[in-house]
């Protein structure tokens, strides 16, 4: 089979392509298409932004992508558009252009067609001209000479274009993806449900498992390396559901953050804003919480929060399906539970109960598209001015993240003051013992960590006696 796939209104099949081949490269070297640009090739800058529709669940929308970290096969049976797409027939400009160019907002240009993509998927999205709302669509891209204010000048002005994606869905409705590609010594496959994942891990036990690609995609951009056989997840329409029942929100492993996001924030609003933090638009838009998990990092922004949630994670094989806490799937430094043939089917996040405070704090270098230093989930019930139960998960403070079990039984069945907090840096500290870093030093951590008991204390609890912060 060929990948089949709109580029900027030409339909294109693509069966040459090896399949580890970044769209990245594929458009600057096969199609000549040199308006994207590599930076960093490693999702950071965005200057290699481009935007695609892929439809989802009957759903079809543009969305901002980094093409450094996209496989060329991901792109079966969706509509791209690269910044040569954006100009009308006769040159006249897109209107993202014409905003570019009227704000000045533009000097040696290397950033420019990656900020026009953003761009043109936000103007697309019917959001607001809110500066908020601009600052996190343009937080993707890096800009080292023009400065930021003449961009979000031009953005603005953007702001509720036409949504040119319902233009091309006729064009994809026919197109069936889901694949069975090869070429060379390299095979892609996209399977259509859970039952035809299980056979391929089957008969592939080697094959590397694909969501978004934001982790894996760094493999074949960044390390040159390819993969002899990758099966896609993203195609499996039981994958891409979200339900939300009376017991909890079942996230399919194909869910990207920005699909999940509206659901888990309407339920647990300080999630959502760890969600908003996790890279980009760009990444959020193809990355998963599956993938997430999956990668086991100890700095995994979403793992902490699963974890004090007492999230679960369903795994699926031929043999059948099984369930566990997020807590003991994850068993070390990027080790999971997940056994040979399994494939992670689902996440389950209890609704929260009546007395229930969720709290989420990121530690990191830069507020935007930074890997966390530190990362603090706290899931807290009150009841007559004291601690009814405490589960307080960590990231950046072990091999692992985990849970602070020394601190959370000190402190439940207590009054919740600062006094009740005294002993918390002995108590982390018995908790984890953190490594020394680039992001921060292991005394550093273990500061942090404390504060950040001392700052859920002090936003939730008696504030008659400010928790001490200890500086750090
Ligand atoms: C620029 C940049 C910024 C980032 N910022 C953050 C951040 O702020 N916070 C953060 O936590 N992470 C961050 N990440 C890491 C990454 O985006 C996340 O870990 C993301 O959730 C990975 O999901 P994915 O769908 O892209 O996974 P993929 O790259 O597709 O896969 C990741 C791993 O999960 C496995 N996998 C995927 N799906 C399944 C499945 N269903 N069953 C079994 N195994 C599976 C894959 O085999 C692979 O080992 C960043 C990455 C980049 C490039
Ligand atoms: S080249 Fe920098 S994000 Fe892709
Ligand atoms: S205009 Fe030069 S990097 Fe942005």
């Amino acid at each position: 089979m060929a990948i089949r796939f709109l580029l900027n209104g030409e339909w294109r099949s693509e069966d040459r392509v090896p399949a580890s081949t970044t769209v990245l490269d594929w458009l600057r070297g096969t199609a000549r298409l040199t308006g994207t640009k590599e930076g960093c090739a490693e999702g950071d800058c965005g200057a290699c932004t481009i935007a695609v529709a892929r439809p989802r669940r009957g759903a079809l929308r543009y969305e901002a992508v980094n093409s450094c970290l996209m496989l060329v096969p991901q792109l079966d049976g969706c509509a791209v558009t690269t910044v040569e797409g954006l100009a009308g027939p006769d040159g006249a400009l897109h209107p993202v252009q014409a905003a570019l160019v009227e704000a000045d907002a533009t000097q040696c240009g290397f950033c420019t067609p990656g900020f026009a993509m953003a761009m043109f998927a936000y103007a697309q999205g019917g959001e607001p001209a809110e500066e908020p709302i601009i600052h996190e669509a343009l937080a993707g891209n890096l800009c080292r000479c023009t400065g930021y204010r003449p961009i979000v000048e031009a953005c603005r002005k953007i702001a509720g274009l036409p949504d040119s994606a319902a233009q091309i869905a006729p064009d994809l409705q026919g197109v069936q993806a889901g694949m069975d590609y090869r070429c060379g010594d390299q095979a892609y496959f996209a399977p259509r449900s859970l039952a035809e994942i299980a056979d391929l891990r089957a008969q592939y036990p080697d094959a590397v498992v694909l969501a978004g690609g934001t982790d894996l995609g760094l493999l074949a951009s960044k390390e040159r390396k390819s993969f002899p056989v990758t099966i896609s997840t993203a195609q499996v329409a039981e994958l891409q559901r979200v339900l939300v029942g009376r017991d909890g929100i079942e996230i399919g492993a194909a869910v990207t953050y920005t699909e999940a996001l509206p659901h888990i924030e309407q339920h647990y609003p300080a999630f959502g804003e760890i969600i908003r933090r996790i890279g980009s638009r760009q990444i959020r838009n193809l990355g998963t919480i599956a993938g997430n998990i999956a990668n086991a990092s100890p700095i995994g922004d979403t793992i902490p929060c699963l974890m004090a949630l007492e999230a679960s994670v369903t795994l699926y094989a031929k043999a059948g399906s099984r369930s566990m806490p997020v807590e003991d799937f994850i068993i070390g430094y990027r080790k999971t539970a997940l056994a040979p043939g399994e494939v992670i089917a689902s996440v389950h996040i209890p609704l929260p109960r009546p007395s229930q405070q969720f709290v989420a704090y990121k530690l990191s270098k830069r507020f935007d598209q930074d890997i966390s230093t530190v990362i603090a989930a706290f899931s807290l019930s009150l009841a007559g001015g004291g601690v009814k139960a405490l589960r307080a998960a960590f990231g950046g403070m072990a091999a692992k993240s985990g849970r602070a079990k020394h601190v959370e039984a000190a402190v439940t069945g207590k009054p919740w003051n600062a006094e009740s907090l005294k002993d918390i840096d002995a108590l982390m500290a018995k908790d984890f013992s953190p490594m020394s870093d680039q992001r921060g030093t292991a005394s550093y951590r273990l500061r942090a960590a404390a504060n950040l008991v001392r700052r859920l204390q002090f936003e939730t609890g008696d504030q008659s006696a400010p928790a001490r912060v200890e500086a750090l």
